[in-house]
C-alpha cells in the first residue's frame, strides 16, 4: 500500500493499492487505530465513528479549513463543509449534504459538525448571529423530543430530519426549513429491554425543580411510570437535567414564548401520566365484558392540568361511537381494546407534539418568500436498522435509507458512468449493484408492498396481518429480494430463523426479517374519534391544537392517508429535492457494536463497505473525470484566463473552451471534451485553474479599482480646479471693488477738501474774526443753561439726609455738579439749621462740643449721643434747698445730678449731689443740701476721665485754692460726658480758657501734699453695670471696671 509521506495509510482511496477490499479495510483500521477517522473517496468522505472526544474540530481548525482547498489539507468533515458552501456562495449552487450510515455510526454528530462549521464561516453581524443561534439550537431542542438511548446508540434519532439552510446572495443565512419524518411513535408507549423512551422525559424529570414538577403533578421517581422503563433510567456521560435546562434555553433562543415552554411540559407530563391510567375488566348488564378506569385520580389530575372533563376521558377511553349516516352506536371495549386506545391516545399526543414543535421551529426560523436564496440541505436521517424483532417502524426506516442508497447509486455511479457514454468519453464499464429493484419492491404503485398494505387496509370484510402477508407472498413468490417461509417452504428450504408471520427483504445493507404482526394497524394509525374529540375539548390551547379533526364542524368521513403512503410520498418529495441540489456524501461507519473506542471490526466494517458500494465508488472515481461542466458556463467562468476570450468571443463555446485551456498548456490526460460538457480527470486541475481565475479576478479587481481611483481623483481634481478658478475669482473681484471703494472714497474727500478749501477762500472775506469763539462760547453756555435748567427740574429733597443727585450729562460738568451738589447741601444744612430754636442749637453745640470731647476717646461715648442732655437729674425745681446753694450767682444751675465721691482716704465711694452752674461746682451730701465742696470754675485745671465704660472723673485742681489743703477730687458720675462738655463749656465762657479733658487710663491725683497714681483697669466682662470698685493701698488707687 503506497502510503503518502506525512499521511497515514492513504488519505485518499482513489490511490489506494491494490485495490481491493482487504486492503480498504486495513486502510481503514491503519488510519482509525492512528485516530484518521476521515478518509477521502474522491469528493466523498467515509466517517468512522471514534466514540471519543478527538481534538479536531472547534475554532482553530474550523480556520484552518476555511483557508485552504479540499486536499490541501488532512481529510476532514470540516474540509466537506467547506467545499459545499464555499461552491454555495461562489456559484450559487443549491447543495445538500447527505450523511447515510447505520444506527450509530455518527451521523446526527457529523450532521452537528456542519452545521457548526458553516455558522462559523459564514457572515456575521447581529442579525446573522440571531439566526444562526436559531437553526443550532434547533438541534437539542428535535433531540430531546426525538432521540432515544436504543441498544446500538445511546443518542439514537428517532426520526429523520432534513434541514434546508437558506443563504442570501453573500452566503450569510437567512433562515431554514426543517423536515421530519415518521417519528418512531411506538417507542413512547413501549420500549426493548435496554432502551429508553424519548430523552425529554428523563429530563423532565431530572431538571424540574420542586415546583415545575409540582405544577405537572409528577413525581420524581421514574419508577412511577409505567412508560419508563426503569432499568435504564440514567445514560453513562449524559446528565439529563443539564440537558433538560439546555432545552428549555433552546427553546427561549429559537422563540418560544414561556407560555408555549409551558404548554409543551404539560402535554409532555400529560402522556406520562396517561401511561399510569389503569384499565380493569367490568361487565355491563347483559353479560358482555367492559373496561374501567382503576384508580380515578390518575385521570382526574389530568383533566385538571389540561382542563378536560375526566369523565369524558374515561368515556372515550373505554367506549367506542360508530357512525353511519343514520345513527350513533356506542360500543363498550373490553381491557385489552381500552388498554389499545390508551396507548395509541399516548403515541398520537406525542407524535403530534412533535409535529407541533417542528412547525413552531420552522415559523421561527423561516425566511420571508420575496428574498433570493441559496440553500444548503442537511439530511440526517435514522440509520439502517436490523433488529430482533423488526416492524413496521425499521421497514419504513430501512426503506428510506434504501432510497438514499438509491440517490448515491445514481448520482456517482449510474449516471456518471451513463454521462460518460452520452458525451462520447471512451469508458470501461464498472460493474455495481443497483438497488433500484429492492425500491420498487416497496414502493411500487400498484405492486409495491407499501401499496400491497394501503390495499389491505381500505380493503372491506375481514382484514388482518396475516392476511396481508399472504398477499405478499402471492404477489413476491419469485422475487429475488422477497422471503417468507411460504417462499421457502416452495422452494424447499429450511431456515428456522424466518417466523410464520414475518417476511424477509434482502435489502442493499443485508438481509432484514419483518414481523408483519402491527403493519396494519400501524399503517392505518387511526385514533378513535371520540379520543380525538375529546381532546379537542380540553381548555388546554396546545393540545386542542393538535387535534383539529376533533372539532364536530370540521369533522370528515374521509379517511386520512395511511402511515406508509404518507411515509412514501414525503420521501419522494426528498427525492426531488435531493436530485436537485449538488449532492456531497458523508458515509458513516461504524467501526464496532459495542460503541467502544479504538475498536475496529473488521467483519463489520467489511459489511458495511459492501453494501455502501465504497468499492465500487473507488472505481468509478479513478477511472473517471473528477468534475464536468457544460462548455457555455465553463467558459462563462473561466473566459477571463485568456486574451482572445475576455472580455469578448464571437466563437462557439466548445472553441473557446479550447482556447482557454489551451492558453494555459494543461496535459491533455487531465482533460475530456464530450460532446457537450468538459471533463477534468483531477480536482488539482481544476483547482489550479480556480486559483488562475481567483488570481486573474485579483487583477481585473485591481484594473477596475486603478480606473476608479483614476477617475474619482481626475473628476475631484477637475472640481477642485473650477472652485479654485471660482474662488480667485471673487477673490480678484473682491480686492478690486475694495481698491476702487478706496480710491473713490479718496478722490471724494480731495474733493472736499479741495472744495472745503475753494469755499474758505472764497467765503474768507463774510468771516468776522473770533465767530468761531463766540458761536463755541455760545453753545458752551446753552448747554450750561440746559444742564442748570435740568437740574433745576429735578433737584432732590430738602432733607439733609437725601444723597440723591443728578449725574451730569456731560464728563465737562462732572466738577462743577460735584460743587453744587457740596452748595446745595450746605444749603439745605443751613436752612435746616435756621429753623432750630434757640435750645435745640444749644443742644446741638454740646452735642459737638460732647463730640470734639470724646468721639473715639471714650467707650461710654457713642451710648450718650442719642440721649439729649437734660441738665437736671434731681428734680431742682422741686428742691429749694438745693436752688439756694446757687447762692446770688446768675444764670441757670447747668447741671444737677447724684454722684459718688471717692473717699481719699480709704477709696470707698458715698453719694454726693452735684450741682454746675456758670461759675462753680458745688458738691453738696444727698440728705441736708449743705454745701460741702465748692469750687470755683476758674480754679479746675484739669479734667482726667478713662476711656472705658466708668463714669470716672478726677477734677484737677490749681495748687493755690481754698479746698486746695484737700487737694482734687475723684467723682463717679452716670453722665460723665454730659457733665463734662457742660463744664468744659461753663469754663470756656466763664475763663475763656479752653478746660483739658484727658482721656486716661493711667492719671496721678494730689490728695492734700500726696500724688496718688490712678489706674483704670477692665475687669470681667458681664460682672456688673458699670460698677466700679476702688482699692486704695498706700499712693495707688485702683479701680476695676466691671
Ligand atoms: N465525530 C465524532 N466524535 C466523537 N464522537 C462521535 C462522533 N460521531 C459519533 N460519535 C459518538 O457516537 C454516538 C452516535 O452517533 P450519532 O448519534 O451521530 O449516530 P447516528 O448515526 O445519528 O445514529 P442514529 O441513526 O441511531 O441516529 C454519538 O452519541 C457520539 O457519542
Ligand atoms: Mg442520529
Amino acid at each position: 500500500m503506497p502510503v503518502l509521506e506525512g499521511s497515514v495509510g492513504v488519505e485518499d482511496l482513489v490511490l489506494l493499492e491494490p485495490l481491493e477490499e482487504k486492503s480498504l479495510l486495513e486502510n481503514l483500521q491503519l488510519r482509525y487505530e492512528n485516530k484518521e477517522i476521515y478518509t477521502y473517496i474522491g469528493s466523498v468522505i467515509i466517517s468512522v465513528n471514534p466514540y471519543q472526544q478527538l481534538p479536531i474540530y472547534g475554532p482553530e481548525f474550523i480556520a484552518k479549513y476555511q483557508d485552504y482547498t479540499f486536499y490541501e489539507l488532512k481529510p476532514h468533515i470540516y474540509a466537506l463543509a467547506n467545499m459545499a458552501y464555499q461552491s454555495l456562495r461562489d456559484q450559487d449552487r443549491d447543495q445538500c449534504i447527505l450523511i447515510t450510515g447505520e444506527s450509530g455510526s455518527g451521523k446526527t454528530e457529523a450532521s452537528k459538525l456542519v452545521m457548526s462549521y458553516v455558522a462559523a464561516v459564514c457572515g456575521k453581524g447581529e442579525q446573522v448571529n440571531s439566526v444562526k443561534e436559531q437553526l443550532l439550537q434547533s438541534n437539542p431542542v428535535l433531540e430531546a423530543f426525538g432521540n432515544a438511548k436504543t441498544i446500538r446508540n445511546n443518542n439514537s434519532s428517532r426520526f429523520g430530519k432534513y434541514m434546508d439552510i437558506e443563504f442570501d446572495f453573500k452566503g450569510s443565512p437567512l433562515g431554514g426549513v426543517i423536515t421530519n419524518y415518521l417519528l418512531e411513535k411506538s417507542r413512547v408507549v413501549k420500549q426493548l429491554q435496554g432502551e429508553r423512551n424519548f430523552h425529554i422525559f428523563y429530563q423532565l424529570l431530572a431538571g424540574a425543580d420542586a415546583q415545575l414538577l409540582k405544577a405537572l403533578k409528577l413525581e420524581q421517581d421514574i419508577s412511577c411510570y409505567t412508560y419508563l422503563n426503569p432499568e435504564v433510567s440514567r445514560i453513562g456521560g449524559i446528565d439529563d437535567a443539564s440537558n433538560f435546562r439546555t432545552v428549555q434555553n433552546a427553546m427561549a433562543v429559537i422563540g418560544f414564548s414561556e407560555e408555549e415552554i409551558r404548554q409543551v411540559l404539560e402535554v409532555t407530563a400529560l402522556v406520562l401520566k396517561l401511561g399510569n391510567v389503569e384499565m380493569t375488566d367490568e361487565f355491563q348488564a347483559n353479560g358482555i365484558p367492559a373496561s374501567g378506569i382503576r384508580d380515578g385520580r390518575g385521570i382526574r389530575e389530568i383533566g385538571e392540568m389540561v382542563g378536560l372533563n375526566s369523565e369524558e376521558l374515561e368515556r372515550a377511553l373505554c367506549s367506542r361511537t360508530m357512525e353511519t349516516a343514520k345513527e350513533k352506536v356506542v360500543t363498550v371495549l373490553n381491557v385489552t381494546q381500552a388498554q389499545y386506545a390508551r396507548d395509541a391516545l399516548a403515541k398520537n399526543i406525542y407524535s403530534r407534539l412533535f409535529n407541533w414543535i417542528v412547525h413552531r421551529i420552522n415559523e421561527s426560523i423561516k425566511v420571508g418568500t420575496g428574498e433570493k436564496k441559496v440553500v444548503m440541505g442537511v439530511l440526517d436521517i435514522y440509520g439502517f436498522e436490523i433488529l430482533e424483532d423488526n416492524s413496521f417502524e425499521q421497514f419504513v426506516i430501512n426503506y428510506c435509507n434504501e432510497k438514499l442508497q438509491q440517490v448515491f447509486i445514481e448520482l456517482t455511479l449510474k449516471e456518471e458512468q451513463e454521462e460518460y457514454k452520452r458525451e462520447g468519453i471512451p469508458w470501461t464499464k464498472v460493474d455495481y449493484f443497483d438497488n433500484g429493484i429492492i425500491c420498487n419492491l416497496i414502493e411500487h404503485n400498484q405492486r409495491g408492498i407499501l401499496a400491497m398494505l394501503d390495499e389491505e387496509c381500505l380493503r372491506p370484510g375481514v382484514v388482518s396481518d396475516s392476511t396481508f402477508l399472504a398477499k405478499l407472498n402471492q404477489l413476491f413468490s419469485t422475487h429475488r429480494h422477497y422471503e417468507s417461509k411460504v417462499t421457502q417452504n416452495a422452494q424447499r428450504q429450511y431456515d428456522h430463523t424466518m417466523g410464520l408471520s414475518c417476511f424477509r427483504i434482502c435489502h442493499y445493507a443485508g438481509k432484514v426479517t419483518y414481523n408483519v404482526t402491527g403493519f396494519i394497524d400501524k399503517n392505518n394509525d387511526l385514533l378513535f374519534r371520540d379520543l380525538s374529540q375529546v381532546m379537542w375539548k380540553a381548555r388546554h390551547p396546545l393540545l386542542r391544537s393538535l387535534f383539529p379533526e376533533g372539532n364536530p364542524k370540521e369533522a370528515s368521513l374521509k379517511r386520512p392517508l395511511t402511515a406508509g403512503a404518507q411515509f412514501k410520498s414525503s420521501v419522494a418529495i426528498l427525492m426531488k429535492n435531493l436530485y436537485s441540489k449538488n449532492p456531497n456524501y458523508i458515509r458513516c461507519i461504524k467501526p464496532n457494536e459495542n460503541q467502544q473506542r479504538g475498536q475496529f471490526s473488521s467483519d463489520l466494517v467489511a459489511v458495511q463497505t459492501r453494501y455502501l458500494g465504497l468499492l465500487e465508488n473507488v472505481r468509478v472515481r479513478r477511472a473517471g473525470y473528477a468534475y464536468r461542466q457544460g462548455y457555455k458556463p465553463f467558459l462563462e467562468r473561466y473566459r477571463l484566463l485568456s486574451q482572445s476570450t475576455w472580455p469578448h468571443w464571437n466563437g462557439g463555446d466548445r472553441e473557446g473552451v479550447e482556447q482557454v485551456l489551451g492558453e494555459l498548456s494543461m496535459s491533455s490526460g487531465e482533460l475530456a471534451y464530450g460532446k457537450t460538457k468538459l471533463f477534468i480527470r483531477s480536482p488539482k486541475t481544476l483547482f489550479y485553474l480556480e486559483e488562475q481565475r481567483h488570481l486573474r479576478l485579483q487583477q481585473l479587481a485591481t484594473l477596475i479599482q486603478k480606473l476608479y481611483r483614476g477617475w474619482r481623483c481626475r473628476t475631484h481634481y477637475q472640481l477642485m480646479r473650477k472652485s479654485q478658478i471660482l474662488i480667485s475669482a471673487w477673490f480678484r473681484g473682491n480686492k478690486q471693488k475694495k481698491h476702487y471703494g478706496k480710491m473713490k472714497a479718496s478722490a471724494l474727500l480731495i474733493q472736499a477738501f479741495v472744495r472745503g478749501w475753494k469755499a474758505r477762500k472764497n467765503y474768507r472775506k463774510y468771516f468776522r474774526s473770533g465767530a468761531a469763539l463766540t458761536l463755541a462760547n455760545f453753545i458752551y453756555k446753552s448747554i450750561a443753561q440746559k444742564f442748570l435748567l435740568g437740574l433745576r427740574n429735578n433737584l432732590p429733597s430738602t432733607d439733609v439726609l437725601d444723597n440723591r443727585w443728578p449725574s451730569a450729562p456731560y464728563r465737562c460738568f462732572n466738577t462743577a455738579n460735584r460743587k453744587l451738589q457740596q452748595i446745595f447741601h450746605q444749603w439745605r444744612c443751613k436752612k435746616f439749621r435756621d429753623q432750630l430754636s434757640p435750645k435745640q442749637v444749644q443742644t446741638m453745640r454740646e452735642k459737638l462740643c460732647a463730640s470734639e470731647l470724646f468721639r473715639g476717646k471714650k467707650a461710654s461715648y457713642p451710648q450718650s449721643v442719642p440721649i439729649p442732655f437734660r441738665g437736671d437729674y434731681v428734680g431742682l425745681q422741686g428742691n429749694p434747698k438745693l436752688q439756694k446753694l446757687k447762692g446770688r450767682e446768675e444764670g441757670p444751675v447747668l447741671m444737677a445730678e447724684t454722684v459718688k465721691k471717692v473717699n481719699r482716704g480709704n477709696g470707698k465711694t458715698s453719694a454726693r449731689i452735684l450741682l454746675l452752674t456758670k461759675g462753680h461746682v458745688i458738691i453738696t451730701d444727698t440728705k441736708k443740701f449743705q454745701a460741702q465742696i465748692v469750687i470755683g470754675l476758674d480754679s479746675v485745671a484739669e479734667v482726667s476721665v478713662s476711656s472705658l465704660q466708668d463714669g470716672l472723673f478726677s477734677l484737677h485742681l490749681n495748687e493755690i485754692t481754698s479746698v486746695g489743703s484737700k487737694g482734687d477730687i475723684l467723682l463717679i458720675s452716670d453722665h460723665v460726658v454730659e457733665l463734662l462738655t457742660k463744664m468744659y463749656q461753663a469754663v470756656l465762657d466763664a475763663t475763656q480758657r479752653q478746660l483739658s479733658v484727658t482721656v486716661t487710663e493711667k492719671f496721678s491725683v494730689r490728695f492734700k501734699d500726696k500724688s496718688v497714681a490712678v489706674k483704670v483697669i477692665q475687669g470681667p466682662v458681664g460682672g456688673g453695670k458699670n460698677k466700679l470698685i476702688c482699692k486704695k493701698k498706700g499712693n495707688h488707687l485702683e479701680v476695676t471696671v466691671q
